[in-house]
């Protein structure tokens, strides 16, 4: 399937979009506290996308009940929000996806309940979140999609020893949610297509303490570890320019290297 390139009126839009899914981010993350329920962020966000003009993407995609994901712990990804309420110590990823004038914007970020986690969950954390911009550094013109993947398996599987998810991809992004390409995160080094300037696509590597195996619970979009261990991840929409990459849904005060 061809990769559609996007036009200079259409990264507008796209940097609009990602500009707003960001926010949610920075909006939810003073609620992110024991006892909130998962619920009741998604009413939050719900609210808050719907104020800004823009329509809660996950909401009836393919079914999906709710306007985020909300994946805690063992949860993978594809959490559905509902009253399970948070405790302190827990690790949560929150994905928030907006449609904003026809264009999506997609990105996720890590929160600990409380603030404080166990040593192990903060490491996987950062191994997370470092992954996620090593993945970025290979985005650039004529690079090759498959060498974002490999960037992030060999420092969280091969150097940190994690189990990095091979069932689910990052993805190209604009007028549709999922588009071509797939992002694999534990792509190979000089495999797949060239990158060029004005394609969007997310990175979002889900890293797990343990195996790198999921399963699906009976709800049919709950994504879990095998082995219910923790898991990870953390989420952006690139832009490849012609020197390199923008990240359309960075945000200030959002983790990033150095
Ligand atoms: N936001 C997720 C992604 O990063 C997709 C969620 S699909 C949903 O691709 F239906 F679960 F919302
Ligand atoms: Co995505
Ligand atoms: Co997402």
């Amino acid at each position: 399937m061809a990769v559609e390139i996007k036009s200079k009126a259409d990264i507008e839009k796209m940097r609009a979009t990602c500009r707003l899914a960001a926010s949610v981010l920075e909006y939810i993350e003073p609620f992110v506290k024991p006892g909130v329920t998962t619920d009741e962020l998604d009413r939050l966000c719900h609210d808050f996308i719907v104020k800004a003009g823009a329509y809660p993407s996950p909401l009836n995609y393919k079914g999906f009940p709710r306007s985020i994901c909300t994946s805690v712990n063992e949860v993978v990804c594809h959490g559905i929000p509902g009253e399970r309420a948070l405790n302190a110590g827990d690790i949560i990823n929150i994905d928030v996806t907006t449609t904003l004038d026809g264009f999506f914007g997609d990105c996720s970020e890590m929160f600990v309940v409380g603030g404080e986690a166990t040593p192990a969950a903060k490491k996987l954390i950062d191994v997370t979140r470092e992954s996620l911009w090593l993945g970025i550094a290979e985005v650039g013109p004529n690079k090759r999609i498959g060498d974002i993947g490999a960037a992030i398996v060999e420092f969280a599987g091969k150097k940190h020893g994690y189990g990095v998810v091979d069932a689910f991809c990052g993805h190209g992004i604009g007028r549709q949610f999922h588009m071509a390409p797939q992002v694999s995160h534990v792509g190979r080094r000089g495999n797949g297509l060239r990158m060029k300037p004005g394609m969007t696509f997310t990175i979002e590597p889900m890293i797990n303490e343990g195996t790198h195996e999921c399963e699906i619970l009976s709800d049919g979009w709950t994504a879990i570890t095998r082995d219910g261990r923790l898991s990870a991840q953390v989420e952006h929409t690139i832009l490849v320019t012609e020197g390199g990459y923008e990240v359309l849904t960075m945000r200030p005060g959002a983790w990033r290297p150095l």
